[in-house]
């Protein structure tokens, strides 16, 4: 069994260097006794450099990248530029780059951006989803062909250490509801077995799948009983130090 994982998603946050280093640091400090759960902050790539020096401990992430390498492509950053600067993870396809303001992500290009970070080293984390949950159960064929066209052409020897993070889109952001444990543990059954009719069961026994979307420090322990999650992406409650590191904490207790 692969190690529980939380990834903190800063979003577009804090708004200066000095705030990205002081949060960065108070999260560093209250994980200090944290020896058995990975903990990654997908941080602005502005911050990524600076952040790299404070702590070796927390590994550290992208939240997008470009497909191609280097080239004629304003205000773009490549999955080499990031890897270079000491970065291991990346999030893609989250669902606030596949709407209108991040440009419209299709999976196509979420596929392209996957390929490209295996390429570069990094371990692409990449967000599922569904819009709306519909009686007809339409949003489980919805899932299906996000990860089907989204893998497509990935190998069975790339797939083991990718992490897939859960995150119906209706339960993102301030104001919204999570998913019962109930509900994530039924995606990780059907994430799981498209998974493995995909690739075979042994070579997906590595992947993690995890739960994001209003993941706080008093739902977790459910998620991961419950629902069997391998680990979380919390965005808001990342950018509250306490929070973040109880939820992290309830993953070090649970892991072997
Ligand atoms: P949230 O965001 O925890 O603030 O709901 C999660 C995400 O979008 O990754």
């Amino acid at each position: 069994m692969s190690k529980k994982i939380v990834i903190g998603n800063w979003k577009m946050n804090p708004a200066s260097l000095k705030e990205a280093e002081k949060l960065f640091t108070e999260t560093v400090k209250m994980l200090s006794d944290v020896k058995k759960t990975e903990v990654v902050i997908c941080s602005p790539f502005l911050y990524l450099e600076k952040l790299k020096k404070i702590s070796k401990k927390i590994s550290l992430g992208a939240q997008n990248i470009f497909w191609e390498e280097v080239g004629a492509y304003t205000g773009e950053v490549s999955g080499d530029m990031v890897y270079n600067i000491g970065a291991k993870y990346v999030i893609l396809g989250h669902s606030e780059r596949r709407n209108f303001f991040g440009g419209g992500e299709n999976n196509e290009i979420v596929n392209k951006k996957i390929k490209s970070a295996i390429k570069s080293g990094l371990i692409p984390i990449i967000c599922v989803g569904e819009n709306v949950r519909d009686e007809n159960h339409e949003y489980l064929n919805f899932v299906k062909k996000q990860i089907e066209e989204c893998f497509n052409g990935i190998s069975k020897n790339s797939i083991s250490k990718i992490i897939i993070a859960y995150e119906p889109v209706w339960a993102i952001g301030k104001g919204a509801y999570p998913a019962t444990p109930e509900e994530f543990r039924e995606m990780n059954i059907f994430i799981r077995k498209i998974l493995s009719d995909k690739f075979g069961l042994s070579n997906i026994e590595g992947v993690r799948i995890i739960y994001g979307g209003s993941v706080d420090e008093k739902n977790a322990l459910d998620f991961i009983i419950e629902g069997k999650a391998d680990g979380f992406l919390p965005g808001r409650a990342s950018l509250n130090p306490k929070k973040f590191s109880k939820i992290v904490k309830i993953c070090e207790t649970l892991n072997k």
